[in-house]
């Protein structure tokens, strides 16, 4: 093209007009450009020459496949911003996507999400959804004392078109904060049901009914999480102060922009950074990942046990120790607004812990 190259055209495209289906036409035909053409939203791809024959039919084939797509997205949402007495206001803009990420399992991403969304909600006032698409092994239920009675299986139950209003339907109220949580199946068998297009369309809607929607995701870099990666306005990569998970943790950054991901959606959340014990310290992490890291959690394994343990985020009853002064940062680095604790109300606790041990193995019906 005379002006601009394709594949700039498509990002542009897609972009300004979403709902615009691009086919892209080159020369060139090798991986990595077709690679390129996708990422920029190209729809699909013709080598050149090509016969009149596959034009319409590729044109036919894209056109049938968004087709769908727009019918699912489209779905009436008139009425959703009244229909529940937990709506947001009509006119607010849409909320924010907020996913929390590691490359390695067991560095607190669920410890720092739940945290995060209680502080979100009741110090900063904010509508804070929680969606656990850590698919297989989703801790949200247990670490929230939760009672599992519907979760995203019995929601991809519904027929679409879907509304933001039937989502809500799927999503269960944790009292003692406000947030709301749309949970992971119940058995790691049932993950796979769960398509990309869910995970967008379960996203999109959520923005229309909450500020701050919190994703956990598992620890790996397949078409789900990058799926709710896409779908995110900001990314918290969490890593903690052990030479493998920094490993890790750059091969993530890495690959993140090899995606074209921009760069200021990613944020870097440093869990158990404080005291160092290790011989690494917080300064050699961004110099080695040549990224700032925003957010410093301190270590605290008794707090951060009890609190699962007891289904109760710390966040519920603590605001002034260094761990939730901690929290209340992140909250305004994610929000970019103040976000000051109020007279800390005290939370319910959940059961006790022998009731929440044997409920565990006592098995739970449904999907
Ligand atoms: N700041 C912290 N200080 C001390 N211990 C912590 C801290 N954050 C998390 N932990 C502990 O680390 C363990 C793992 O936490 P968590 O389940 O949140 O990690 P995760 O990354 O979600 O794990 P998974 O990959 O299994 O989903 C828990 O025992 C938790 O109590
Ligand atoms: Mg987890």
């Amino acid at each position: 093209m005379p002006v601009i190259d394709g594949i700039t055209a498509t990002e542009i495209i897609t972009s300004e007009l979403p709902s615009v289906s691009v086919i892209l036409t080159s020369v060139q035909g090798d991986q990595e450009f077709i690679r390129k053409a996708m990422k920029a939203g190209a729809r699909d791809f013709l080598i050149k020459p090509f016969s009149n024959d596959e034009l319409i039919d590729t044109i036919k084939s894209v056109f049938k496949s968004d087709q769908r797509k727009r019918q699912l997205y489209t779905a009436p949402t008139a009425g959703a911003a009244e229909g529940t007495g937990t709506a947001r206001a009509k006119g607010k803009k849409e909320g924010e996507v907020v996913t929390l990420f590691a490359t390695k399992g067991g560095v607190g991403k669920t410890t720092v999400l739940l945290n995060l969304a209680v502080t979100l909600s009741k110090y900063g006032g904010y509508k804070v959804a929680v969606v656990d698409f850590d698919l297989q092994f989703g801790d949200v239920a247990i670490m929230l004392n939760l009672i599992p009675s519907r979760n995203v299986i019995s929601l991809l139950e519904e027929p679409p078109p879907w509304t933001s209003n039937v989502v809500l339907d799927y999503m269960i109220p944790h009292e003692q904060s406000g947030i709301e949580v749309l949970l992971a199946p119940s058995r790691p068998e049932y993950a796979e049901i769960v398509q990309v297009e869910h995970i967008e369309q379960t996203l999109m809607l959520l923005r229309e009914q909450y500020d701050y929607i919190l994703v956990d995701t598992s620890s790996m870099f397949r078409n789900i999480e990058l799926s709710v990666l896409d779908a995110s306005q900001q990314i918290l990569v969490v890593t903690t102060l052990e030479l493998s998970a920094i490993k890790d943790m750059k091969l993530c950054l890495d690959l993140l922009a090899n995606l074209n991901y921009n760069p200021d959606k990613i944020r870097l959340v440093l869990n158990r950074g404080k005291p160092n014990v290790g011989g690494i310290t917080y300064e050699d992490v961004q110099s080695g990942l040549k990224k700032e890291i925003s957010a410093l959690i301190p270590t605290e394994g008794r707090i951060c046990i009890e609190a699962i343990n007891k289904g109760t985020p710390f966040m519920l009853n603590d605001t002034s120790s260094e761990l939730a002064v901690s929290f209340l940062k992140l909250a305004e680095i994610v929000t970019g607004q103040k976000v000051r604790s109020s007279e800390p109300a005290a939370a319910k606790a959940g059961g006790g812990l022998f009731d929440r041990f044997s409920s565990i193995f006592s098995g739970q019906g449904g999907r």
